[in-house]
């Protein structure tokens, strides 16, 4: 694939800040590296290039390799700047805008991203995000106050930061000192620099304190919008019945009992399910009094079920589900009721089975029980 725009993550640091065992990029946040998250945030934008400390290039590899991407990784160098520099080098022939971004500033969102891309495309100027600054700030000599700087004439500058990729070539080349930002060594060599808005989640992570803080915001955004259930279901064998289990006819084994076909899968199932979406229960879902599901198949419950999970504006993420049980053995069918159950709920469904060691009344062969839990996000 040809691409006109590179992003050029930078992540060659050793983070002396953070003061961690390992470079700043390689720590994890909620159990994943930083530069994973910041990897994931900028994917699919265009090439996409990782500068890496060149202990850790297996590393970044591994990375890239586990999200299914492709990019360019490089060892970088003993300055932020050294570390651009060698990003530069291994662009493709065909791009045109390139950013700089900071590993570090693992959790900024996409649109930020995307809104540099496009004003650079639009303006062929640098274009850097930029907030206000909200406290006062005063010039001093030692602890003396000289004055209080009118900050309504500053900001404060993040990643990444944007260039038509031939006037950013041309600055490197040319730069005879260390600068504080790409956008500095840019407007050192006549570039014009412009600001979009930034954004707060683009903070950079550089002390113990920023890392709790990303902690923190990941797990309350993921609290947000991720919920899980569960659900439990148990019948007792009736000979007299046929086996009716995960939606599925098994024919030659002892039946369950119930008002419904005793599908005890299928009703942990719907229950883990209405529980993650926070909508009750079976029970109170589809009372034993209506005529509708008098005999009803497992099937209609877990239908109607994810329409009204759906219905209120979940997406179903997977289920799992374990059978604890003498009876039926799953073996066989295993694969053959997953891709059932996975059709009629419209995720992965995964199927366990395990017996009770002789214990209660699952091992003493009086009946089935069926665990299952869900995930949903909205
Ligand atoms: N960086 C880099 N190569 C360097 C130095 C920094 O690629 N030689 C990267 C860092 O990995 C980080 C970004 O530049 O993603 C911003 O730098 P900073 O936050 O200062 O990270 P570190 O230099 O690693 O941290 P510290 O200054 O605390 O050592
Ligand atoms: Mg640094």
């Amino acid at each position: 694939m040809t691409h006109s725009v590179a992003i050029i993550i930078v992540a060659a640091g050793s983070g002396t800040r953070l003061g961690a065992s390992a470079p700043k990029a390689f720590v994890d946040v909620s159990g994943t590296p930083i530069l994973e998250h910041a990897v994931l945030g900028a994917a699919g934008l265009g090439q996409l290039v990782i500068v890496a400390p060149r202990s850790h290039l297996s590393h970044a590899q591994d990375i890239v390799d586990r999200a299914n991407l492709d990019a360019t990784v490089v060892a970088g160098g003993d300055s932020r700047q050294a570390s651009v520099a060698a990003g530069l080098s291994v662009l493709e022939p065909g791009i045109r805008t390139v950013l700089v971004h900071d590993a570090a500033r693992a959790f900024t969102p996409r649109e930020q991203i995307e809104r540099v891309i496009d004003a650079v495309e639009s303006t062929g100027a640098g274009v850097i995000p930029a907030l206000p600054v909200s406290d006062t700030i005063k010039r001093v000599d030692g602890s003396a106050v000289l004055a209080t700087v009118d900050r309504s004439e500053l900001v404060q500058v993040q990643t990444p930061q944007g260039f038509p990729r031939a006037e950013l070539d041309h600055a490197y080349s040319v730069a005879a000192a260390e600068y504080t930002d790409d956008a500095a060594l840019f407007a050192a060599d006549g570039g014009a620099v412009t600001t979009v808005p930034g954004d707060a989640r683009a903070f950079k992570i550089t002390t113990p304190a920023d890392l709790r803080r990303a902690e923190q915001e990941l797990g309350d955004a993921v609290a947000g919008t991720v919920r899980t259930g569960i659900g439990v279901d148990v019948h007792a064998y009736d000979a007299a019945e046929p086996l009716w289990l995960g939606g599925l006819y098994w024919p030659d084994e002892v039946g369950l009992s119930g008002h419904s076909d005793g599908d005890a899968m299928s009703h942990a199932i719907c229950d883990a399910l209405l529980s993650a979406a926070g909508l009750g229960d079976i029970g109170s879902r589809f009372g034993t009094d209506d005529p509708r599901f008098a005999g009803a198949h497992g099937e209609v419950f877990i239908r109607e079920t994810v329409a009204l999970v759906v219905g209120a504006g979940f997406t179903i993420g997977n289920v799992a589900v374990q059978l604890i049980a003498n009876g039926p053995r799953l073996g066989a069918r295993r694969l053959e009721l997953e891709s059932h159950l996975s059709d009629l709920v419209g995720a992965p469904v995964s199927v366990a089975a395990t017996t009770s060691d002789g214990l209660g009344f699952t091992g003493k062969g009086e009946g089935v029980a069926v665990m299952a839990t869900a995930l949903v996000s909205r």
